[in-house]
């Protein structure tokens, strides 16, 4: 990476502040208090985080020690008290606001239910004693492959109660893909449903599972399976397990096991720059803490407030802000099973009238595609219970930036665009929105306690505005990961050898504009953003070239209106290349045949065929090339020690 092509080309310079609605209930209405809080957490950055841990966490036995660096960087925080993640978010809600509705679900085809706490402990503990009731205990990792209903939420409860790992695999992605989790977690128990609804259509989740069980997964002793979707599915005697048969007759209380705050809450695969997805896992205390404080600081959630995250919970976002923070913070939460254009593009605007949301929290890559719908659906519905807007994802583009505040937002909410990843457990750079003006596009600044840097090739802090360079995180935080699971070497050469183990790496470029707003730029490794979702490029590669025509494949993005970056892919074939009706037949087989080895998110845009990939002397594919041909723009860098000038016609499609 050369600092010129991150050199940014945003000039975005509009700044909006908070109304005086909004700060005047805002739990932190002004800059000079923000700012003291940050430079509170800057002086002493363990007794900061110490002090929230003691006052936001119920802890069993409390912890003595903050901060161990003995194994850095393998930090570990809180490390000698004792929680349970379930406890905290439903049974010490119990007493005041057991009849407070926990979870509002909504189905695609229009079904709705209100979960109380109360309730939301009953289902949780007696799928908790299910679990334990099939032999699963503390340690053991769980898969589960849902739809966005609320057992998945149950399901993920249950599990932390426990004390069993979970890890939860998005429901869109393939058989395949599931088997490869499975087995890299050394899954005991799967569960899952019959099948879920989206976008009109039947997902069989179950025949999925009996598809990843079939071609290995010997780990796993037990399905349990919801019947959701009354889709007709087969039941494997002494493995499967109806999830209403499970939970029959199960006491309504389960004990929470008391675990360690270093106890792994869940794994959770994301895409490297490699083919294979890394486990990353994430720790109790230090988890629940990051999760706690941004619904405080960034949501800015209050009692009465009815809390919407679209993500699907087979993300990190679904973790942090539909399973876990809303219910630790004891708000209420909606969940909705569906896409959002069925049945029309109004859906989530119906949404949000019918039950009165008012803090919304979605993708720019979904606020783009309905922003693309047309002002006519928003316009139909009452959205005045709406306060707070959020995105998270991808950077937001202005234009779709100043439509989700005018049109959605009616000029009246804040917008948090919040920065994180998988790795970071929790929002780190977005602003809070009763404190810290907004402009469009850019994350704002980092939260208190988040030692955030952008540095140059030789790792020094950039203090010249707008000037590109890898963004840092200096000091250890409580909800970051801990390790990669099973593999701890690969955890410490993809966030921390850049730098010589200096600081902790997140892979995206970045500048800061002369006001100390952050502005991403975008990946600095081998990773697509395809609507909002880490793919890796190889992961892609790898499903190619296990197509038995394929001979070698590679993969760049190109920009795209919607989905951020759209997936294009360069093959070689054996045998002649493909031509004409032939090459469409072919694009059509492997772009289903990648669905099938990843799932439908990672289907290639486009494909294009040439009988070699451009390569360097040394062998390396010239991938620069192949993006500039992607993006259809002139080709300006040299090709002069190419062996067959030909294929970049070949590739460009003239030819
Ligand atoms: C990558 C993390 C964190 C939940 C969603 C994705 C990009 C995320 C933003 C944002 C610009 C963003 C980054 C990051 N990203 N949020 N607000 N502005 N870019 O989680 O799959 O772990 O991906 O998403 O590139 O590294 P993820």
């Amino acid at each position: 990476m050369t600092q010129e092509n991150i050199e940014s080309i945003l000039t975005e310079d509009r700044i909006f502040a908070p109304s005086e609605a909004f700060r005047s209930k805002a739990r932190i209405n002004n800059r000079a208090d923000y700012d003291a809080l940050r430079a509170r957490a800057e002086k002493d950055h363990e007794g900061f985080w110490a002090e929230l841990a003691k006052s936001e966490i119920d802890w069993h036995k409390p912890f003595t020690k903050t901060l161990d660096s003995s194994r850095a960087p393998h930090f570990s925080w809180f490390t000698d008290g004792e929680l349970n993640i379930s406890y905290n978010c439903i049974d010490r809600h119990l007493k005041d606001k057991g009849d407070k509705t926990a979870i509002i679900f909504e189905g695609e085809k229009g079904d709705t239910r209100r979960i109380t706490y109360k309730e939301l402990h009953k289902n949780v503990c007696q799928f908790a004693n299910a679990l334990k009731a099939k032999g699963i205990k503390k340690g053991d990792r769980v898969v589960i492959y849902m739809p966005m209903v609320p057992e998945a939420a149950v399901a993920m409860h249950a599990c932390a109660r426990i004390g069993a790992v979970h890890s939860v695999v998005f429901g869109g992605f393939s058989a395949e893909s599931l088997k490869d989790r499975i087995e890299d977690a050394g899954a005991r128990a799967l569960i899952t449903a019959d099948g879920g609804t989206r976008g009109g259509k039947v997902v069989p989740l179950k025949a999925a599972c009996d598809e990843a069980l079939g071609k290995g997964c010997k780990t796993i002793e037990t399905v349990f399976v919801l019947k959701r979707a009354g889709n007709d599915v087969a039941m494997k005697n002494g493995r499967d397990i109806w999830w209403s048969d499970a939970t029959k007759g199960q006491a309504e209380t389960c004990e929470p096991e008391w675990v360690n705050s270093e106890h792994p809450l869940f794994l959770l695969y994301t895409s490297g720059s490699t083919g294979k997805p890394k486990g990353i896992q994430h720790s109790t205390g230090g988890y629940l803490l990051g999760t706690i404080v941004t619904m405080n600081w960034v949501f800015d959630i209050q009692e009465n407030d009815i809390y919407w995250c679209t993500a699907d919970v087979g993300w990190i976002t679904g973790h942090s802000y539909v399973a876990y923070g809303p219910l630790a913070v004891g708000g209420t939460a909606l969940m909705y099973e569906g896409a959002p254009v069925i049945p029309d593009a109004g859906r989530f605007w119906k949404i949000c009238q019918d039950h009165k949301v008012t803090i919304f929290y979605t993708a720019p890559t979904a606020i783009r595609a309905l922003m693309k719908a047309g002002d006519d659906y928003p316009n139909k519905y009452d959205l005045s219970s709406i306060r707070l807007l959020g995105t998270v994802g991808e950077p937001i583009n202005p234009e779709a930036w100043i439509w989700y505040h005018e049109v959605i937002g009616k000029e009246r909410c804040p917008i948090v665009d919040t920065w994180w990843q998988t790795e970071t457990g929790a929002n780190v750079i977005a602003p809070v929105p009763g404190a810290v003006d907004t402009k469009p596009g850019s994350c704002t600044i980092p939260l208190p306690g988040m030692a955030v840097d952008v540095v140059d090739d030789a790792g020094n802090s950039i203090s010249t505005p707008d000037r590109g360079g890898y963004l840092v995180i200096r000091k250890p935080w409580p909800f970051m990961l801990r390790t990669i699971w099973g593999d701890d070497q690969r955890y410490i050469d993809t966030y921390w050898g850049k730098f010589n183990n200096r600081y902790y790496v997140a892979g995206d470029s970045c500048r800061r504009d002369k006001d100390g707003y952050f502005w991403i730029m975008g990946r600095i490794d081998d990773v697509l953003n395809v609507s909002g979702h880490r793919l890796g490029t190889m992961e892609v590669e790898s499903a190619l070239v296990a197509h038995e025509r394929v001979a070698e494949a590679a993969v760049v993005g190109r920009p795209d209106d919607i989905k951020g970056e759209a997936i294009f892919a360069f093959v070689v074939i054996r045998g002649p290349r493909p031509q004409g009706s032939e090459a469409d037949k072919l694009t059509k087989e492997l772009r289903d045949w990648v669905a099938k080895e990843i799932g439908p998110i990672a289907k290639p845009d486009d494909i294009r065929y040439a009988d070699n990939l451009p390569k360097t002397r040394s062998g390396k594919i010239m991938r620069r090339l192949l993006r500039t041909i992607a993006k259809g723009e002139e080709i300006t860098q040299d090709i002069s020690t190419l062996e067959n000038e030909d294929i970049v016609k070949q590739l460009q499609g003239e030819m």
